[in-house]
């Protein structure tokens, strides 16, 4: 069968899917699929891994809708904002060609973060406390406690720091604001950092692979996710109780957003139970990753992981 991996993207995270797409492409050649490489660049050009497919934008996208349109199934590795957000979903869904991971829903409602909290809430998971701010209303919010600041659409905690004085807040609230003109103020959480991967088969099932810690010493940051500085204890250690309420609500999120294919739904384990991060509905998918890590640990190699991947892909 005939798949085509999607890289690259126009956000902060075009590095991170590059490398994402790469170990996705050449997992699926080792199981014998063809596989057609298209990378997004920075600036919206689409290419093919091996031969430029033009300079005009629109002719590339038409040149790109042909490759898509021709492979039995599309792997759309591309994180953040134009891409993980349903953007990608929709084009699939358009070219009418079966694609692995979740569709638009879930990908816009994941990618946006004040909306998987309020999901969150009413599903009766707890999120930390926090406002959304535009752009336009940063200038009059003052220091009050230690708050985060993030894009409320962003990946891979880009524009998102730790404001613990007024002109800290004030910094961190203008490199928020060159990500997203929503912003998202939220209360600082202590606990253990926690994911949980969920998995749907291709024939509906889907389970939650063991819990992973991630040991960052301060925040996981941008630059802590990919300078090796982080280490990660899979499966967590963790007693019944945490362990079944961090899966459920992981489970429950999964479900609520209607995804697909894989999520990580991130978490930060407190005195009071599970606190909801974040949903990431196209997670970092290179081996030494998050989630392929934990299906790792739930006997699920990488390359069948991403092969299980492609066969539950729908349209
Ligand atoms: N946004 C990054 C890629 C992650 O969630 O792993
Ligand atoms: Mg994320």
């Amino acid at each position: 069968r005939r798949i085509a991996v999607i890289g690259g993207g126009q956000n902060a995270e075009h590095d991170v899917s590059l490398a994402t797409a790469a170990e996705v492409a050449a997992a699926l050649r080792s199981s014998g699929f063809d596989v057609d490489e298209l990378t997004i660049g920075r600036d919206g050009t689409w290419r093919r891994a091996a031969d430029a497919l033009g300079s005009n934008p629109i002719g590339s996208l038409t040149a790109a809708l042909d490759v898509i349109g021709r492979a039995d199934a599309v792997f759309p590795a591309v994180h953040g904002p134009s891409g993980e957000d349903g953007t990608l979903a929709a084009l699939c869904s358009l070219a009418h060609t079966p694609m692995a991971g979740s569709g638009l829903r879930a990908g816009a409602l994941g990618m946006d973060k004040w909306a998987t909290k309020l999901v969150a809430e009413a599903v009766g998971i707890d999120t930390a406390p926090g406002r959304l701010a535009t752009a336009a209303e940063i200038a009059g919010i003052g220091f009050t406690a230690d708050v985060v600041v993030k894009p409320a659409s962003a990946g891979s905690s880009f524009g998102v720091a730790l404001a613990r004085d007024p002109s800290r807040l004030r910094a961190a609230l203008r490199d928020a604001a060159r990500f997203d003109d929503r912003i998202l103020i939220e209360d600082v959480v202590e606990g253990r950092e926690i994911d949980v991967a969920v998995l749907r088969e291709a024939d509906g099932r889907r389970w939650a692979a063991p819990p992973l810690e991630i040991h960052a010493g301060g925040l996981f940051d941008t630059r802590s996710k990919y300078d090796g500085s982080a280490r990660f204890t899979v499966p967590a250690d963790l007693g019944g109780a945490d362990r079944a309420a961090l899966t459920g609500a992981a489970l429950r999120m999964f479900d609520a957003l209607g995804c697909a294919g894989v999520a990580r739904i991130d978490f930060f384990l407190t005195g009071r139970g599970p606190v909801l991060n974040e949903v990431n509905t196209m997670p970092g998918m290179t081996a030494e990753s998050q989630v392929p890590r934990m299906f790792a640990a739930a006997g699920l190699p990488y390359e069948q992981l991403v092969a299980r991947l492609v066969d539950a892909a729908t349209v």
